[in-house]
Formats: C-alpha cells, sequence, structure tokens
C-alpha cells in the first residue's frame, strides 16, 4: 500500500487543517497508510552556519524521504501560509532538501468562503523554489471553506459534494503519485539529481 506523509500547516492547537488531514487519513485507510506530521513545536528558521537541522526537522526530513507522497494542509493568515509552515519549509530547504522531487498535494482549510485558496497558491509557489522542487500535482485544489462548521462531532465532514470532491481529488493523487515516482526514478542517474544552493550563485 502506498504510504504518505500529512503535514499539518499549523501550531494551532485547536485546528480544522488537522482534522481535515485526519479525516483524510480515515476515509482513505484502504487506500493508503497515512501518517500525520505535527510541525508545531519546530523551532523557527535561524539559518545556522553549519547547515545542521534541529533533530525535529530531521526527524521531519526522514519521514519525507520514506514517503511516496506528502500532503500539506494549509490555513491562511493573511494571504500566505502560516510562519511555521513556512519556516518548517525553510529548514527542508536549507537542509537535506528531502521535498525535491517528491509528489505534493496542497489542500487546506479557513473560516471563510475562499477555503484558503491564496495560501494554497502561495504555497504552490513557495515549493517550486529550486531549493525544494516538490513535484506539486498541477490543476487541482481542495478548498474547504467555512471550516468551522464543516465537521460533525465525529470529525466527519458534513457535506457529500465535498467527499465526493475529495475522492476524486486523492484519487488522482494516487495516480500522481505512482507516475511521479516511476518518472524521477527513471530519470535518478546521480548527474542528474541535483541540488540547488543560492550560496554558489
Ligand atoms: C493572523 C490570522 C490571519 C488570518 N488571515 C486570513 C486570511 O487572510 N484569509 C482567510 O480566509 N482567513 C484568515 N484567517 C482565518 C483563517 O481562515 C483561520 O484562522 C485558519 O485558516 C483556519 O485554519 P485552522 O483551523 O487549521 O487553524 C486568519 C486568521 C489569523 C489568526
Amino acid at each position: 500500500m502506498m504510504n504518505l506523509l500529512g503535514i499539518v500547516g499549523t501550531n494551532s492547537d485547536h485546528s480544522t487543517n488537522r482534522m481535515l488531514l485526519q479525516f483524510i487519513q480515515k476515509h482513505f485507510a484502504d487506500k493508503a497508510n497515512i501518517e500525520i506530521f505535527e510541525i508545531k513545536d519546530l523551532p523557527a528558521f535561524n539559518k545556522p552556519k553549519d547547515r545542521k537541522a534541529p533533530s525535529e526537522v530531521q526527524e521531519l526530513a526522514d519521514k519525507i524521504i520514506e514517503a511516496d507522497g506528502v500532503i500539506i494542509s494549509t490555513p491562511e493568515y493573511n494571504h500566505s501560509v502560516p510562519a511555521i509552515l513556512k519556516s518548517t519549509l525553510e529548514w527542508l530547504s536549507y537542509t537535506s532538501q528531502p521535498l525535491i522531487d517528491k509528489p505534493v498535494m496542497i489542500t487546506g482549510a479557513s473560516y471563510g468562503k475562499l477555503g484558503s485558496s491564496r495560501s494554497q497558491a502561495h504555497l504552490r509557489q513557495i515549493l517550486d523554489a529550486p531549493e525544494l522542487k516538490a513535484r506539486i500535482m498541477p490543476s487541482s485544489e481542495f478548498l474547504l471553506g467555512y471550516s468551522l462548521q464543516a465537521f460533525d462531532e465525529n470529525g466527519n465532514l458534513k457535506d457529500q459534494s465535498k467527499i465526493e470532491e475529495l475522492e476524486r481529488i486523492f484519487n488522482d493523487f494516487t495516480h500522481f503519485v505512482t507516475i511521479t515516482n516511476q518518472l524521477v526514478s527513471n530519470n535518478h542517474s546521480p548527474k542528474n539529481v541535483q541540488k540547488f544552493s543560492w550560496e554558489d550563485n
């Protein structure tokens, strides 16, 4: 079975993005093993001279490397991603760069009607930076608006049409993961794996 890593894009204890990932984990349990990773206790990125990742960041990097694909669920803070998510991506880009060529699906939940659309677009742009270089699933968005009202008391999405939309996107993502990993492994002679550094430019 496919192994995926779900990253909760916030350090809030009360998060509808965490609920969304927990729902995805439960709803697709017969299609993928999904481990949920919390970034809430990671230190703020501080660009250490030795480029060494703190152990919690290294743990995340190792899990990303092992996973077939990654799902990131982001809130929207001031039209962008929360600082903790940006900081986490800065750590990863500055240390072992585990997201290079990794298939990624972006989801998000927000309290307003746009369902984190602006932060998702921003996250897509960030993940495309040369030191991150994730393989982001194209032409797909799962926007969960009015997220405070979206779940029942068992943590299930209430709106059946939203569940069906998620099923279509998740199904696409499983194919995207398989195809992308085949493409990448066919292309991965060592000369093709080029890690980028701004300092070498
Ligand atoms: C500092 C801050 C800024 C926010 N800015 C936006 C925003 O620009 N757009 C929006 O739709 N919601 C905004 N919100 C409300 C968020 O939709 C909501 O807090 C968050 O996305 C829900 O995610 P969570 O339940 O996982 O914490 C903001 C919330 C905070 C705390």
